[in-house]
């Protein structure tokens, strides 16, 4: 039977590549059904183009700012956009290409086109190349992985070219004169970063008074006085009701505080969330639904739906839109598929925003600790404060650490600084073994480091940080 498997995905992004690799270590035949390229929206059109973008734009902005500091005068500092641009398409394409000889070798069929559901066990794949449409078999499961897609504002629909998602942000052809942004989250803050960096006047647009609203409050405040002195403009409390396109300028119609405001610009990013791609993958077929209340799809502690034998991971199900997150779900399917009792530690997921300085957290805020009554205990370290972040000229932000009154478990940690993306991960470790801010403090850290940072903030919690002001 050709096309029978033990395992069908539908959808070869961080979710459903994770799943079909894991599976098929675990002994199991597999196919991936993709319409595009593997990787999904993460490796073609997300995380890997626009930290490729960050990075880049990061370079400019420090050989145009701060390489002076340093001692290094450069002069006449040119952006070469389609340069830039091409260096972001190398770098998808290396990882797509390793990702596809990676799936080859574990032995999984690729198979482009568009799949959806035939019935519980069979998936129906149309092919790019026009070839006839194929039903694929799955004797043990089919799993959605089909991921999300950018939500539209009703008045506002995107245009490919004035009004856009995130996919065209990443590819606009020349610098803009005005880009709107509107949204503040993850998205908005790094696109919008990247923009101005390169020159654009950047307004960022948000319904909220603050700006990541899912954030620790004071690192998020702390991120948006950073971004204003970069340069990016922030219109908050701010709800667009309308807009008209026309010469090329979008003209938003806007109210904040109850009082119209009007916004020109050249280009409008789009940035106000995701919701799952579902259309045309046969939910109804099997008679899937939406849950009315996350507006995703169901699952149990196997991933599977309300449907025997159809599973779903990642952006499909409840919990943050993140790559990682859809990794662990994939590895915790393939792996509980074949009786294995994994489970995804959900609340040490860490979210991380690549603006500079980062903005990296795990655990619980200190406004949701105050909102569940949890007795917490604080301690903190500026980068200020640090050998290295001094060294190299970035001494702005900080590193909370919140633990429990009572037993000194680390509750959460969040960060605002420099490489916050990659201090993180300690912290994730820590909670993961359910260790206390004292065992943070006594673990040696190598000097001069970033990292030092989270230790002195650990030893901050009992008040005894070594390189800081007694408080
Ligand atoms: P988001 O959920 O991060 O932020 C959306 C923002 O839009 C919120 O601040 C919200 O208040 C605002 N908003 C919603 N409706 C609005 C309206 N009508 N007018 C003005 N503001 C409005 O969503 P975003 O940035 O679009 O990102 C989507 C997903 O992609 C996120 O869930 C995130 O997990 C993922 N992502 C993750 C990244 C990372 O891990 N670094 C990077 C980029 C995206």
């Amino acid at each position: 039977m050709p096309d029978q498997y033990d395992v069908i995905v539908i959808g070869a992004g961080p979710g459903g590549y994770t799943a079909a690799i894991r599976a098929a270590q675990l002994g199991l035949k597999v196919a991936v059904v993709e319409k595009s390229r593997v990787g999904g929206t993460c490796l073609n059109i997300g995380c890997i183009p626009s930290k490729a973008l960050l990075d880049s734009s990061e370079l400019y902005a420090q050989a145009k700012k701060s390489f002076a500091r340093h001692g290094i005068q450069i002069k006449g500092v040119d952006l070469d956009l389609p340069a830039m641009m091409g260096r972001k398409l190398q770098v998808v394409k290396g990882l797509t290409d390793g990702l596809a000889f990676v799936m080859g070798k574990n032995k999984i069929d690729v198979i482009y086109g568009t799949g959806r559901l035939g019935s519980a066990k069979t998936v129906l794949v149309k092919p790019n190349d026009g070839t006839a449409e194929r039903t694929l078999t799955a004797t043990k499961a089919v799993l959605l992985a089909s991921g999300s897609v950018p939500i539209e504002l009703p008045f506002l629909k995107f245009d490919g070219q004035f009004v856009g998602s995130s996919t065209e942000a990443l590819s606009y052809d020349k610098v803009p004169e005005h880009l709107i942004v509107i949204g503040a989250g993850y998205i908005g803050l790094e696109m919008g970063s990247v923009w101005s960096r390169l020159g654009a006047k950047v307004t960022v647009v948000d319904v909220l008074p603050n700006i990541l609203p899912i954030m620790d409050k004071e690192l998020a405040d702390g991120l948006k006085r950073s971004l204003a002195k970069q340069g990016l403009a922030f219109q908050l409390d701010t709800k667009v009701t309308g807009a008209t396109v026309k010469g090329g300028k979008v003209t938003l119609k806007a109210e904040q505080g109850g009082k119209p405001v009007e916004l020109v610009g050249d280009r409008v990013l789009v940035a106000v969330g995701r919701k799952p791609c579902i259309d045309g993958v046969g939910l109804d077929i099997v008679g899937l639904k939406l849950d009315d209340k996350t507006r995703k799809i169901a699952v149990n502690d196997d991933f599977q739906t309300a449907v025997s034998g159809v599973y779903a991971i990642g952006d499909l199900i409840d919990g943050p839109m993140l790559a990682h997150k859809a990794e662990e779900d994939g590895v915790a399917f393939a792996e509980r598929l074949v009786g294995q009792k994994t489970k995804v530690h959900y609340e040490t997921v860490p979210a991380v925003i690549y603006t500079w300085p980062e903005v990296a957290s795990v655990g619980a805020t200190e406004e949701q600790l105050k909102e569940r009554g949890v007795g917490y205990k604080v301690g903190k370290c500026p980068f200020s404060a640090n050998g290295r972040a001094k060294a190299m000229d970035e001494s702005e932000g900080l590193v909370k650490v919140l633990a429990d009154t009572k037993t000194d478990r680390v509750l959460g940690v969040h960060i605002f600084g420099p490489r916050a993306s990659d201090m993180i991960a300690e912290a994730v470790t820590v909670m993961e073994f359910g260790g206390s801010a004292e065992d943070i403090g006594r673990i040696c850290h190598g000097h001069p480091t970033l990292s030092e940072a989270l230790k002195e903030a650990a030893l901050g919690v009992d008040k005894r940080s070594i390189n800081l002001p007694p408080v």
